[in-house]
């Protein structure tokens, strides 16, 4: 029973790493072994560049406003510190059930509407097929954790599936682009108050600038917020997106879209260590990651890189099934920033 409450959570993220590992490894091991080294080989190995200190503190807001997007939406819209900080709620909603939670508001230190979305808290919520592995037998217990019924109850409760993007939010997407069909529930649940909230802020702000953030599943619902806004706002407005955590949200078409509707430094996913999250689900699935990883490796972010190219081998992407670090899922990121249900920064109304 609690597989299945698990598995019909909107907090899809667990579903997608537990699935993973339930289906990818109740096939043979050797097929899907041989499937996984067999996919890697098509990523792209382009040399990374380092991450300059300037650059890194440029991402230090976002990462600000997607640790704040775990406080309650009562603590956002009154706290004095984010008052002072500069920072004016427009809207907050979500429940951090159902609808993740996520907040609108005016930025004075970047002159921009944030968007920022909550994410899934890998402390609470059910990464126990990945946490009770014991890091040198990752494998054989990967393979033998799932059970017969878990494996059945995840086919009953399919939410993984790629799908065709909502025509009424996205209408430049077409047909092409597929996304997590969990992933884009969760995003159709406030995508149209998010919207409203902006276009609001921007018209009595006067700014031309959005900024969108969110990590985990939060940051596959900003990403989603991004390509909705460019394709509904005026293109005079500039849309920077910085997510942390980000797990793949769609397929090639997807990734591609990303691609082209963000220039350069338009659109930076951030990946830390050996987090599993940002791995699926797996590109052998169809899915695919687009450009504009910055990788923070595990000797810390002052060894930040950039990574060229969609799924570069030099960072998360050639990061092994076999040796993951789930609380690495929470970061530090930038500044030492720690996002998940325990580190909200403002204290409760
Ligand atoms: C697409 O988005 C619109 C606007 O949020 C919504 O009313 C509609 O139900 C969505 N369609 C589907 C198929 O989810």
């Amino acid at each position: 029973m609690l597989v299945t409450t698990v598995f019909t959570s909107p907090l899809l993220l667990p579903l997608s790493l537990s699935w993973l590992i339930a289906s990818t490894f109740a096939a043979p091991l050797s097929d899907a072994s041989t499937s996984i080294l067999l996919d890697r080989s098509s990523s792209n190995s382009e040399a990374t560049t380092p991450v300059s200190a300037n650059d890194r503190s440029k991402i230090l807001r976002p990462a600000q406003f997607a640790q704040i997007a775990y406080c309650q939406s009562a603590d956002v819209q009154s706290s004095s510190k984010l008052k002072s900080d500069g920072f004016t709620p427009i809207a907050v909603g979500g429940d951090g059930g159902d609808v993740p939670r996520f907040f609108v508001g005016h930025d004075s230190q970047s002159q921009s509407i944030v968007v920022a979305h909550q994410g899934t808290d890998p402390k609470t919520c059910k990464f126990t097929h990945l946490s009770i592995v014991p890091p040198n037998s990752y494998e054989k217990d990967l393979i033998l954790t799932p059970s017969p019924h878990l494996s059945l109850s995840i086919a009953n409760d399919v939410k993984f599936l790629l799908k065709e993007m909502n025509s009424t939010l996205f209408p430049q997407a077409g047909s092409g682009p597929k996304v997590h069909d969990g992933f884009a529930e969760a995003h159709g649940r406030s995508a149209d108050a998010v919207l409203s909230a902006v276009k609001s802020g921007l018209q009595s702000t006067g700014l031309k600038s959005v900024l969108v953030t969110g990590h985990s599943l939060g940051a596959a619902i900003a990403t989603m917020d991004a390509l909705m806004l460019r394709q509904n706002l005026d293109p005079s407005t500039a849309i920077k997106t910085v997510v942390f955590g980000l797990p793949r949200g769609g397929n090639q078409a997807y990734a591609n879209l990303i691609d082209s509707t963000f220039g350069s430094g338009e659109f930076t996913y951030v990946t830390h260590g050996h987090d599993p999250v940002p791995n699926v689900p797996p590109r052998l699935l169809d899915y695919q990651h687009s450009s504009g990883e910055v990788h923070i490796p595990s000797s810390g972010e002052a060894n930040a890189v950039a990574c060229p190219g969609q799924e570069n081998t030099n960072c998360q992407d050639g990061n092994s099934f076999f040796s993951t670090s789930v609380s690495d899922h929470a970061g530090p990121y930038f500044g030492g920033i720690l996002m998940s249900n325990h580190n909200c920064p403002l204290s409760p109304s």
